[in-house]
Order: structure tokens, then C-alpha cells, then sequence
């Protein structure tokens, strides 16, 4: 139980679709390829800055030692989240292979989005340690609050990117549907 719970193999779990991604392109490049490198890699950032937006409520709804557990650890699904969209970024860069094409490309309203969300994503990956939280004080919380229009900015990536937006779509309603009982949560616990 301990070894579960554990840090170390939290990470092991974040790892575990990274590594897929990478097994897949390395063992069957034809058939999965940039396409779903690309895809995949972005989705699990998405899904993992989902994850991250959901502990908080989850807290709100149940006092229980899981959901503690879930509190403490949630700076690391947001790092991990910034380490997908790290490596979506990395597939991207490697995909156009000259600076001329990714800043070609860097104007469009689908790509601007991307590389502001991981603009703001940024300084919230390296201030997410014990270091920054207590050299930062008040103003961590503050600064961590803009985790909510770089989510905004990831999810109208999303729906710019897709061919077909209907699954960001459904993603959206899923997390505007959570943050709204977050709110309603925390004005009933009068917590902020
Ligand atoms: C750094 C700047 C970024 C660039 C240049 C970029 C580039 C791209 C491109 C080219 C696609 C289209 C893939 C396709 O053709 O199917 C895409 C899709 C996507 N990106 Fe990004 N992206 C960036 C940042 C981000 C960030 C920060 C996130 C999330 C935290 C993200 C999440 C996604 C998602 C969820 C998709 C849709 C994947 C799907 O269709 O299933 N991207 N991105």
C-alpha cells in the first residue's frame, strides 16, 4: 500500500502513456507516425491538466484520506501535464524541422493558442516546489491561479486543432460542469 501511494510510482504511472507514445512510433513508425504522436501527447497534457482541475472539487466533495492523498499530490499532475505538452511541443518542433516553419506557423489563431497556454503553463511548472511555495507565500496561490485561462486557452486549441471539435467539445462541458460545482462548493464551505 505504502509503494503505491508513493511519489516514485505516481511518476512511474504519469510515465507509463509517454512511454507507450514512444514505444508505438519506435516499433511501428508507418503506422503510428506524427499523426498520432502529435495527437496523443496533446491529449494526455489536456487530460492531466483535467485531472489537476478536478482534486480540488473532489476535496470539496468528500473529506476522506484519498482525497488528502489526491491534494498532496496534485502539484505533480500538473507538472506531468506541463511534461506532455512539453513533449507535444518537442513532436511538433521535430515534425517542422526549421525555425522559419514553426515561426512560419506561430501567428495562427490554433497555434498561438498553444504556445500561449504553454506560456502561462511555464512559470506554474517551475514554482510547482516546496522551494518556490514558501518563498512565494500568499502570492503562490495567486500566481497558480493562472492555471484557469491557460486551461481556457488549451481547450480553444483544442477545438481549433481538431478536424472534428465534438470530443473537445465534450471535454469542455465535462470541466465547465466540474468548475462550476467548485465554485458553488467553495461558497457553501466558505473557502476560497
Ligand atoms: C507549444 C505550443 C503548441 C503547439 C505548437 C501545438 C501544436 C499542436 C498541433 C499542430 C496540433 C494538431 C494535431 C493534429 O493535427 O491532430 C495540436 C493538437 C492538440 N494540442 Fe497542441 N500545441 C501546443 C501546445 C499545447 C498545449 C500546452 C496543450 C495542452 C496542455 C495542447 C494540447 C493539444 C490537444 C489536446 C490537441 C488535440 C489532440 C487531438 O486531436 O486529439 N497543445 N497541437
Amino acid at each position: 500500500m505504502r509503494l503505491i501511494a508513493s511519489r516514485p510510482f505516481l511518476w512511474l504511472v504519469l510515465a507509463l502513456p509517454g512511454i507507450w507514445i514512444l514505444g508505438q512510433w519506435w516499433l511501428t513508425p508507418d503506422a503510428y507516425g506524427y499523426g498520432h504522436a502529435i495527437a496523443d501527447s496533446g491529449d494526455w497534457a489536456a487530460w492531466l491538466l483535467m485531472a489537476t482541475l478536478f482534486v480540488t472539487p473532489l476535496r470539496l466533495l468528500r473529506k476522506a484520506d484519498w482525497t488528502m492523498w489526491l491534494m498532496r499530490r496534485r502539484r505533480d499532475l500538473g507538472v506531468a501535464s506541463f511534461a506532455y505538452a512539453a513533449g507535444h511541443l518537442i513532436v511538433y518542433v521535430w515534425n517542422k524541422a526549421s525555425l522559419e516553419a514553426v515561426l512560419g506557423e506561430a501567428g495562427s489563431p490554433e497555434i498561438l493558442t498553444g504556445w500561449l497556454a504553454l506560456a502561462l503553463f511555464l512559470p506554474l511548472a517551475v514554482t510547482s516546489n516546496d522551494k518556490y511555495l514558501r518563498a512565494l507565500k500568499r502570492s503562490w496561490k495567486k500566481l497558480h491561479r493562472l492555471v484557469y485561462p491557460a486551461a481556457v486557452l488549451t481547450f480553444v486549441h483544442w477545438v481549433l486543432t481538431a478536424f472534428d471539435p465534438t470530443t473537445a467539445y465534450i471535454h469542455i462541458g465535462v470541466l465547465a460542469a466540474v468548475e462550476l460545482l467548485r465554485v458553488y462548493l467553495q461558497r457553501r464551505q466558505r473557502v476560497t
